[in-house]
């Protein structure tokens, strides 16, 4: 037996669960030459992914967990595998951290959060140590019953330890009880889980995340479904006016509140999206992040990868703000501006006039890049960019944004309204090798879509055309820029 299977056998027996680091994983420089591997986006090394989990930022890092299978490209057999980045793009992929063989009668490790426990509450840390606490569901396999379990490092997430006093909550459903985020209330000096439980979420509390006690639940509107987060946040930057946002996976979107500390009372039962595209789900933010920063990151559910070792994506990690609309209060997703380190600037114009025949980007190509626009029409009926697979398509008159395959002819399913704020639109659109986000108005709405490419040329660079139609369009400012590989 070599030293390697020495250390994970006694691992094993001595309840320690197991340190990352698949010696493969760290095999990252061919990843570029994948031609379906995205370039400037999270993926696994190889196999499937889903649902990011445990985001913490501890000690200069910041903590990726997400479920995964190690055995096949598909759902199945779910750990959690880990990853760190110092940048939040290019991430140092640990390997699985917890297994399914840990616990009792066995099960999938399903999705949670991770907190650091600055305070040494659960006593885990040792001479002044702060422990990451990880909190999750396990599905057991032989009665597909959910309970929550913690396990905890002292050693900035290298290795964990499985509670032994698991479950902390034990099942109360036959199904249908999982997914817990976990955060740390100031006011009352205790931790808040938002657990999913049977078409709502429900609170709990507890001193130490070891004893939970529940304490409330909320259904919103026409319920909550899995994956829940929630964060308090300040209105246009007001920390004197902050709200607290819940949302769900995806299915309900996310609601605008009041939390005390025991329950949620939203303003309205109004719910809004997060994120209107065909592939944003199971989104999560960072606990623990300095300068009051929300960051976010989605697991783009759904997408497509033929012929790839890996199967999944996640999206770009953005800032999330509350911002005041003639509409009302609604959340703003920014990709964050660590995207600067990897911005290869290649165009930049400032008010000029596009007319119909006019494409200030000819000849630009590349195979992830990113085009920001703000616009007013100045005659014409329509504004758009061309990525090849996709058209990004702006209506000056129904105020509408529009985003079509090619070569499909119906686009009504993904028209958003997008008003003009102080008579300007503006865009943002990432492009990687099987993905597009689109940003509108500084985040006001998102776009998230995966596809596989059609119209790319053999290196996988992609063409662009920005056009105006039925008049001109005036470009207050155009910038194109490529988007360097994090493989290379
Ligand atoms: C959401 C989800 C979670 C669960 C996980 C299992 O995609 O169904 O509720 O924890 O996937 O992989």
């Amino acid at each position: 037996m070599n030293t390697r299977c020495a250390i994970l056998l006694i691992a094993l027996i001595s309840g320690i669960v197991l340190p990352g680091a698949a010696p493969e994983c760290r095999a990252q420089d061919d990843f570029s030459k994948q031609k379906l591997r995205p370039q400037f986006h999270y993926t696994a090394p190889k196999n499937w992914l889903n649902d990011v989990t445990g985001l913490v930022y501890h000690d200069g890092e910041y903590h990726l967990f997400h479920d995964y299978n190690p055995n096949g490209r598909e759902w199945g057999t779910i750990h959690w595998y880990h990853a760190v980045s110092k940048d939040l793009l290019h991430w140092e992929h640990l390997g699985v951290v917890l297994t399914m063989k840990e616990h009792g009668r066995g099960g999938h490790v399903y999705s949670g959060s991770a907190v650091a426990d600055k305070s040494n509450t659960s006593g885990f840390g040792k001479e002044g140590q702060t422990p990451l606490v990880i909190i999750h569901t396990i599905n057991h396999l032989d009665t597909w019953d959910e309970t929550q379990n913690i396990a905890y490092s002292v050693d900035r997430g290298r290795t964990w330890t499985a509670y032994q006093g698991n479950p902390v909550i034990k099942c109360k459903y036959s199904d249908n009880h999982r997914d817990p985020k976990v955060f740390w209330y100031e006011p009352d000096s205790r931790w808040i889980m938002v657990l999913f439980e049977n078409g709502g979420i429900a609170f709990y509390s507890s001193p130490n995340l070891k004893d939970w006690t529940y304490m409330s639940r909320f259904n919103g509107e026409s319920g909550f479904h899995e994956c829940p987060d929630m964060f308090e946040l300040p209105v246009d930057g007001n920390k004197n006016n902050t709200r607290w946002v819940v949302h769900d996976a995806g299915r309900n979107g996310y609601m605008i509140g009041q939390f005390d500390g025991t329950s949620f009372t939203p303003d309205s039962y109004a719910t809004y999206k997060l994120d209107f595209g065909e592939n944003f789900y199971a989104a999560q933010t960072f606990s623990n992040l300095p300068d009051g920063r929300r960051i976010q990151i989605p697991w783009m559910n759904g997408g497509e990868y033929p012929g790839m070792p890996f199967n999944q994506q996640f999206g770009i990690p953005c800032d999330l703000t509350l911002r005041t609309f003639a509409e009302g209060i609604r959340l703003c997703r920014n990709p964050i501006p660590e995207l600067d380190i990897l911005r290869e600037k290649i165009k930049s114009l400032e008010d000029t006039t596009l007319s119909p025949d006019d494409n200030p980007l000819e000849g630009a190509k590349a195979d992830a890049f990113e085009v920001i626009v703000e616009i007013e029409s100045d005659g014409a009926e329509e504004f758009g960019i061309d990525i090849g697979d996709y058209w990004i398509r702006y209506f000056f008159a129904d105020e509408m944004l529009v985003l079509q395959r090619t070569e499909q002819r119906e686009y009504t399913r993904l028209a958003k309204p997008l008003r003009p704020i102080a008579g300007r639109i503006k865009l943002q659109v990432l492009v990687d090798r099987t993905s597009v986000e689109i940003f509108g108005n500084d985040g006001r709405i998102s776009i998230s879509t995966c596809y596989v490419p059609r119209n790319r040329d053999e290196n996988m660079n992609a063409s662009v055309r920005i056009y105006s139609k039925g008049g001109n369009t005036s470009l207050k400012s155009l910038k194109y820029n490529k988007i360097k590989s994090i493989w290379k």
